[in-house]
């Protein structure tokens, strides 16, 4: 049989594909802007047919209906970074979190810590070969297929056609046809503490880049129009990068490995970014066991990461997920670049986030973490603290000069009281 008559003899509707799906089963979603929308709607609107479907989904970007309320009996949400749209659901009980660092995730579909039964994915339609382009979600998804015994794909020509990852058209249960627009992310406001942030961590980038998600990587990016022959290894990227790859900014050139490419596992942006990518050579999109592992990530002499936090303590330990005992997001890839940054030869990682949260009230920089808050980048493993006040350097600093860095860049207001603890902790020096 041809390979396009192997295509031709799975399509099938939706309908049809999802009663694929048995009670019990264990699906994992394509990620992100990837996830195969499609494919969740018509299985919320099969779920009486369903009972305990365990979903498990990384950063969900559409609505994931599966933990409504409502959906209890039929689907139960395991969440590997909880997001907009499973935060309520995680934190009511209609699903669960399950830490894990994002270069890991694939392992565990691997070696049996998260057995796979079913994948749900999208791709672009098949080349000459039979290959569909898993296009902007490489990172987990790929593995996901690989592991699962049931792989039914939403099939888009929508999906832009990227290098590095694809799964061959038979190692796929059952394709579903859909032509509809991707999901997308709109570009951050960015506002004066963003932008006072991105100044100064501008000064630290040095060849090759690692960003997370948010307002602060984008105001960065401001902030790097007159650097020279820029790279990108990063988890992920977004439409900021586009433009600085159209101003010439971005090169790639003196990259260590993959040289001239941008290497990412997953985006998330606007059409502007999915049609960069389109075709685009000199992008790769690789899986995340690759690009994550810190083994990699050190290959890069002068790579910068540059993450966010929501609370860091005077020791330099920083809680970037949760709030106190709520998850409100996840690990993802930030302790992956901030360890691969510190074995990198001439790396450094930064922690960039405003000084304060709810609107001025609250210090972000605070003399201990929230009762059950999760540390996320440990104080072992903190380098730089950047905020719209500064910049603390802390990896080879002292308890105490750790806790006087962290009071000079935290916001004014909440300076007098960080210091009256520190003296109470560090009684006899103030300097
Ligand atoms: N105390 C109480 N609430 C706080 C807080 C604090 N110290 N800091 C933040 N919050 C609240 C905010 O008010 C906001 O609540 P809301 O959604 O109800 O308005 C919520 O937590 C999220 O904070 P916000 O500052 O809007 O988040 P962000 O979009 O800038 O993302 C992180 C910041 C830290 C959550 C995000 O960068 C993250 O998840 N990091 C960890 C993972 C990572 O770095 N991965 C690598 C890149 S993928």
């Amino acid at each position: 049989m041809s390979f396009k008559e192997l295509y031709q003899s799975k399509k099938m509707d939706a309908d049809q594909a999802l009663n694929l799906i048995r009670s019990g089963d264990r699906v994992v979603v394509g990620h992100a802007c990837a996830e195969p929308s499609y494919l969740l709607d018509v299985l919320t609107e099969k779920a009486e047919q369903y009972e305990n479907v365990e979903i498990v989904h990384m950063v969900a970007m559409g609505k994931a209906g599966y933990c409504a309320p409502g959906m209890e009996k039929h689907f139960r949400h395991n969440s590997l970074f909880v997001g907009g749209s499973t935060r309520k659901a995680v934190a009511e009980g209609r699903g669960d979190f399950t830490p894990c660092f994002f270069s890991e995730i694939p392992k565990l579909f691997k070696n049996g810590s998260l057995p796979v039964d079913a994948a749900l994915i999208q791709t672009a339609p098949p080349d000459e070969n039979g290959n569909l382009s898993l296009g902007i979600s490489v990172d987990y998804t790929l593995q996901a297929a690989k592991s699962a015994k049931t792989v039914i794909v939403q099939v888009n020509p929508q999906m832009p056609v990227t290098f590095g990852g694809t799964i061959h058209i038979s190692d796929v249960t059952a394709v579903v046809e859909h032509d509809a627009p991707l999901l997308t992310l709109e570009p951050p406001v960015i506002g004066d503490v963003e932008l006072a942030i991105g100044a100064n961590c501008a000064g630290l980038i040095r060849d090759t880049l690692q960003l997370g998600i948010g307002a602060i990587p984008d105001a960065v990016l401001r902030f790097l129009g007159d650097k020279k022959d820029l790279g990108i290894h990063s988890e992920m990227f977004s439409d900021g990068v586009v433009e600085l790859a159209e101003a010439g900014v971005i090169t790639n050139r003196l990259k260590k490995t993959n040289p001239g490419k941008y290497v990412a596992s997953f985006l998330m942006g606007t059409r502007k970014l999915y049609d960069f990518v389109d075709g685009n050579p000199d992008v790769a999109m690789l899986p995340v066991d690759y690009v994550n592992n810190p083994v990699e990530v050190m290959k890069e002499d002068n790579i910068v990461s540059v993450n966010s936090c929501v609370q860091i303590d005077l020791m330099g330990q920083a809680a970037s997920e949760s709030v106190g005992l709520t998850q409100i997001s996840g690990v993802g890839g930030q302790v992956d670049f901030v360890r691969g940054a510190a074995m990198a030869a001439n790396g450094r990682s930064i922690l960039a986030f405003p000084s304060t949260a709810a609107k001025g009230k609250i210090s972000k920089i605070v003399p201990l973490l929230d009762e059950g808050a999760a540390v996320t980048t440990s104080r072992n493993d903190i380098d730089y603290a950047v905020t719209e006040y500064g910049i603390a350097k802390l990896k080879g600093r002292t308890l105490r000069q750790r806790a006087l860095a962290l009071i000079e860049i935290a916001h004014p207001d909440f300076r007098d009281g960080l210091r009256k603890v520190f003296e109470e902790r560090f009684p006899g020096r103030r300097s």
